[in-house]
């Protein structure tokens, strides 16, 4: 049905001599067409890597931005100028600043969904899949802020023992995700393994089997041989994971965890973005120098999982 349009964006990709990142919670059309997909951590490291010139980014702002922190010399896309993260909008540098005032020996350290500006403001930055292992990695008399997300910095705190002062923002789909839904699912598919983001709330993680990440999500599926998995998660990485797995059966928990914002990236906006070379997300020298210092800490520290 969209042939005419993906050999359309095929050789246009060739001629801009682009690649196509795609973040795990885009549309399964865009997900196939992509060069890669994976989670934050991972499209990071991606987009460090790639020998492109173009980088067409379908995701959100910050995914975008930190690629252009990581290649300054690529050219970055983002298919859809308003796909934005509402949870990283939680915090202004100037918030940030305000509170270092308050905790002025602490260490920094703030969650990839944030702007290029507070990561600037930030010693360290960490994804969801290794926050754990970035907090873990500073000295145990440090005092440590983390910004923006309260329940990934509540997760961390139960896998650290450490006091974390905790921003309170939290992510809008997630937040769609209710511990009802988990049980509800849970009484159809009673032998279903329960896998959910560390961006849910605390009641929803209390009954989860795993926390995870959406890439560490993939690969405990793939590896594990239960026939049925609640995924309490946006919902656009189910495509995926019944792509890997075939013969197991993946229960979103709920039907209202899709990010509006990740879905406004199409096959139609792909195309516009090559052939236009828009939505070009570009980075002050002065702000991606800074954050750049705690994004490469970012990319070292590697997870456990
Ligand atoms: P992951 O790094 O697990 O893919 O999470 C990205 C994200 O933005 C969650 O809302």
């Amino acid at each position: 049905m969209n042939t005419e349009l993906l050999e359309k964006i095929q050789n246009l990709k060739k001629k801009r001599n682009a690649v196509i990142l795609a973040h795990n919670y885009q549309s399964g059309e865009i997900q196939d067409l992509a060069d890669f997909t994976g989670d934050s951590l991972g499209l990071s490291i991606e987009a460090s890597r790639t020998d492109a010139e173009v980088i067409v980014f379908c995701g959100v702002l910050f995914m975008a931005e930190t690629a252009a922190i990581l290649s300054p010399e690529k050219t970055v896309l983002l298919p859809d100028k308003y796909a934005g993260c509402p949870l990283a909008d939680m915090i202004t540098a100037d918030q940030l600043y305000q509170l270092k005032l308050k905790h002025p020996d602490a260490t920094v350290i703030c969650y990839v969904n944030s702007s290029a500006e507070v990561k600037a403001a930030s010693d360290y930055c960490c994804t969801s899949s290794n926050a754990v292992e970035v907090v873990n990695s500073v000295p145990p008399d440090k005092e440590i802020i983390f910004v923006p997300d309260q329940h990934l910095g509540r997760h961390v705190i139960e896998n650290t023992g450490r006091k974390l002062i905790i921003w309170p923002g939290y992510c809008k789909t997630h937040a769609m995700i209710t511990a009802r839904d988990i049980t509800k699912a849970k009484e159809e598919y009673p032998d279903a393994v329960v896998m959910v983001h560390p961006e849910c709330n605390e009641s929803v993680k209390a009954i989860a089997d795993r926390i995870l990440s959406t890439g560490q999500m993939l690969k405990f599926a793939e590896k594990n041989s239960a026939k049925h998995f609640i995924v309490g998660t946006e919902s656009g990485i189910i495509h995926t994971l019944k792509k890997k797995n075939p013969n197991a059966r993946f229960i979103p928990a709920g039907d209202k965890a899709i990010c509006p914002n990740m879905k406004k990236i199409t096959l139609e906006k792909v195309l516009w973005s090559l052939e236009d070379m828009q939505y070009k997300v570009t980075v002050p020298a002065e702000v991606a120098a800074k954050a750049k210092t705690a994004i490469d800490r970012m990319v070292e520290i590697l997870p456990s999982k």
